[in-house]
């Protein structure tokens, strides 16, 4: 008897079992299993192969999207600037190479990797609507044709992407799939054999002797006990192996949510101290009636930073503006939230209404919004409001200090109601990873430049680490302002700014919305919205409804969109009776004149335009002024068959993303302003120009009549685009360059040591 060999007791034992014929259903059941798991693990090929294939289409047209939105804003209709835009953008995203053919077959512009081997012709006969995967070099490459137009040659960017480095990940997914597999098929199958074993008592005494006999085992040899199977544990070891490196290897296959979110923190920012510094809070107590009641402000920001705060358990530093927000805070003014399951603090900050009329209504509202908005309403700026605004933002840097636990905590500073904050922060703790987003528009220098305090404003921006704006085109008219007024070196290469020995990345983070969007939770079918909305403001069957949902701002372009009614019904008379505009419009800021103004003339207008045209109970506009919880915004995008959203200026727009989200029936027409940074992401909506009431009639009249089909390819690709680059992706990809930041950062202080 060898030393491998079994002893002669458990031979014995073995010989007996197989010939039993339970035995021999065990096996056969372990080769149908063999079978099933190879099966299974083919079709996941081909699944995943397809995936693949789907996403690098995708991702090819959101490269030959940023790449033509450049091109235009750019003005590049010169080739030469195009051909090194396109280098540098291959490079970037690192894909396999960009070329420019023209419209017979010969190839104008190419990236270095492609160039020697590229062929125009082979792609001019073919259909342009579908990636094609050729064999390039020895390596599966997928093309993906869009038509256009380069100073006026018409023809076609090629994107090409190597499809077996894509399917190098897939092999990985596929190896753990087929384990988790074969591990579930295994451990099925040996609970089989053991049950059927169980069942022959005799044996199974007799066959514990012969182990016993054949391999003694002395206590320190028994496993510990564990609640988890040891296969459990590989196969949740794999999973999660598998997770991280979806997550964060093949980055475009990544679907942010909060737990992604949360994974990310962990991973890259373990330990670090987060902390957010924005003017609203995310959660307001209010007295009702006597009654202390909660309100959550409907915010994009709130819902993109919650996850955040959840996963790090951080501070959120906020203006206690609510009137009973003073008695539900503990003495150091803090409360943990969220109510139903306390993890992170909410400090407040306690403000007099003379700090609010000077800070808030002042300088915020009153002075840097109209200068950011392009809305013709001439900015103010009054020197106390300045002052004030000064003091409100050290008051918030000697909070953030109070709060911070360590030298170099990660603060993410909010808007335009914090200019000054960022250099606060950095005076007062030099290590502090502070990254600033500007959700408004950034002016272009010109207009900048009637700022009185202008410098102060760059120089308080610039103690940031990292700027961020929603658009390219913002990040621009800040360097522009930059270079205009203040000694600094502009490296637009690596998109930064030194400034006074400190650098600060400038980069856009364009915001969007949690997918899947909470609004939609418990929604009825699209059909009983729509009876729902037709009840209840008595609309006919055959009645079109267009909605628009804002603020009551006059950036919002409401006069505008309902001048582009009366002009419908002017141009086109058959839509009298058959069309309404339903406009909800929350009241804000109305302690402002420019605010309590537009208020007055839009009811004024609206009821002119009422008077026009009503006609057997039926009027064109209804003007619906409060504001409105997320579930009744959804009903109403629901039920609508047209969404306008038509700002004079915008820094992006979240109104346009929610009606898409709503519409999971993939119906209903988004009518958009080109001014909004919304545009730029969604050019399959209708894009008007606000100040052009007649294309916004004409706009109103094409959505109306657009056939279901041409609805719902519009609707596939804005889906496509806003799930993937929801709310979660904005706030990962701040939190990615806050955390290279740091590295980068403790590298060169190793050096220097
Ligand atoms: C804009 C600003 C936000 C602000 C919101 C509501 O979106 O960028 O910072 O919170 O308007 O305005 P309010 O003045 O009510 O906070």
């Amino acid at each position: 008897m060898t030393d491998a060999a079994p002893p002669a007791g458990l031979r014995r034992q073995i010989g007996g079992v197989l010939k039993s014929p339970k035995a021999a259903y065990a096996i056969l059941a372990g080769f149908a299993g063999v079978i099933v798991v190879l099966a299974l693990s083919s079709l996941a090929s081909l699944i995943i192969d397809g995936w693949i294939q789907r996403d690098l289409d995708l991702r090819s047209a959101l490269i030959f999207r940023a790449l033509s939105d450049k091109a235009a804003h750019a003005g590049m209709s010169d080739p030469q600037a195009f051909g090194a835009q396109m280098q540098k953008t291959a490079d970037e995203e690192r894909i396999y190479g960009l070329a420019f053919c023209t419209r017979d077959g010969k190839r104008a512009l190419a990236t270095a990797a492609i160039s020697n081997t590229l062929d125009c012709a082979e792609f001019s006969a073919s259909r342009a609507s579908e990636g094609v995967t050729v064999k390039t070099d020895g390596a599966n490459v997928r093309f993906n044709r869009f038509a256009l137009n380069l100073g006026g040659v018409p023809g076609q960017l090629l994107v090409a992407q190597n499809l077996d480095e894509a399917r190098s990940g897939q092999r990985d997914a596929l190896t753990y799939v087929t384990a988790a597999l074969a591990a579930a098929a295994f451990g099925f199958g040996f609970l089989t054999v053991v049950m059927i074993a169980a069942l022959r008592r005799s044996w199974m005494s007799s066959l514990r002797g012969a182990i016993a006999e054949s391999f003694p085992r002395t206590p320190e040899q028994a496993p510990a006990h564990t609640s988890e199977a040891p296969a459990d544990r590989r196969i949740n070891a794999l999973l999660g192996d598998l997770r991280v490196r979806r997550k964060f290897v093949h980055g475009i296959y990544v679907r942010w949510s909060p737990e992604s979110l949360r994974q990310l923190l962990l991973d890259q920012l373990p330990d670090a101290q987060v902390m957010i510094v924005s003017n609203r809070e995310p959660y307001i107590h209010n007295r009702v009636n006597g009654e202390i009641q909660l309100q959550l402000p409907a915010s994009g920001l709130v819902s993109a930073l919650e996850p955040v705060m959840r996963a790090c358990r951080g501070v959120w530093i906020a203006h206690g503006g609510g009137s009973a927000d003073r008695d539900t805070v503990d003495p150091h003014s803090r409360l943990m939230v969220p109510p139903d399951d306390p993890t992170y603090a909410l400090r407040r900050v306690w403000l007099s209404e003379e700090e609010q009329d000077g800070y808030y209504y002042g300088l915020a509202n009153e002075g840097l919004w109209p200068l950011c908005h392009i809305a013709f309403i001439r900015p103010i700026f009054r020197e106390q409001d300045w002052a004030m605004y000064r003091a409100v933002n050290q008051r918030f840097a000697d909070v953030v200090v109070e709060e911070a636990t360590c030298e170099n905590p990660i603060v993410l500073v909010q808007d335009y109601h914090f200019a000054l904050l960022p250099r606060m922060i950095r005076n007062a703790l030099p290590k502090a990873t502070i990254v600033t987003f500007w959700h408004i528009p950034w002016p272009n220098a010109e207009t900048f430049s009637i700022c009185p305090w202008r410098e102060d404003i760059l120089d308080g921006l610039l103690g940031s680490s990292i700027l961020g704006f929603h658009t390219q085109f913002h990040c621009n008219n800040f360097f522009d302002s930059v270079d205009r007024f203040i000694e600094s070196r502009i490296d637009h290469e690596n998109s930064q700014v030194s400034f006074g020995g400190r650098e600060t990345l400038v980069r856009p983070y364009p915001i969007s919305i949690e997918w899947p969007p909470r609004g939609l939770l418990n929604q009825p079918s699209i059909e009983q919205c729509r009876i729902n909305v037709r009840e209840r403001f008595g609309l006919p069957l055959d009645t079109k409804i267009a909605v628009g949902v804002e603020r009551f701002d006059y950036t919002k372009g409401i006069l505008d969109r309902m001048r582009a009614v009366d002009d419908l019904l002017t141009m086109s008379p058959h839509w009298r009776g058959k069309f309404v505009l339903i406009q909800v419009a929350a009241p804000t800021r109305s302690k402002l004149e420019a605010y309590s103004a537009l208020e007055t003339e839009a009811h004024a207008l609206a009821e002119e335009i009422n008077a026009k045209y009503a006609r057997d109970g039926w009027k064109p506009i209804l003007l619906l002024v409060r504001h409105h919880e997320p579930p009744e915004v959804f009903e109403l995008f629901r039920a609508a068959d047209v969404c306008i959203v038509s700002s004079l200026h915008d820094g992006m727009n979240l109104v346009a993303k929610e009606f898409i989200a709503a519409r999971d029936d993939e119906r209903g027409v988004l009518i958009l302003s080109s001014f909004a940074g919304a545009a730029y992401e969604l050019p399959e909506a209708l894009i008007v120009n606000p100040y052009d009431t007649h294309q916004m009639a004409k706009a109103y009249e094409r959505a109306m009549t657009m056939s279901e089909e041409e609805q719902a390819s519009r609707m596939q690709i804005m889906v496509a685009q806003i799930s993937e680059r929801n709310v979660y992706r904005w706030a990962a990809q701040m939190l990615f360059d806050a955390s290279w930041l740091r590295r980068r950062e403790k590298i060169v202080a190793s050096d220097n040591l």
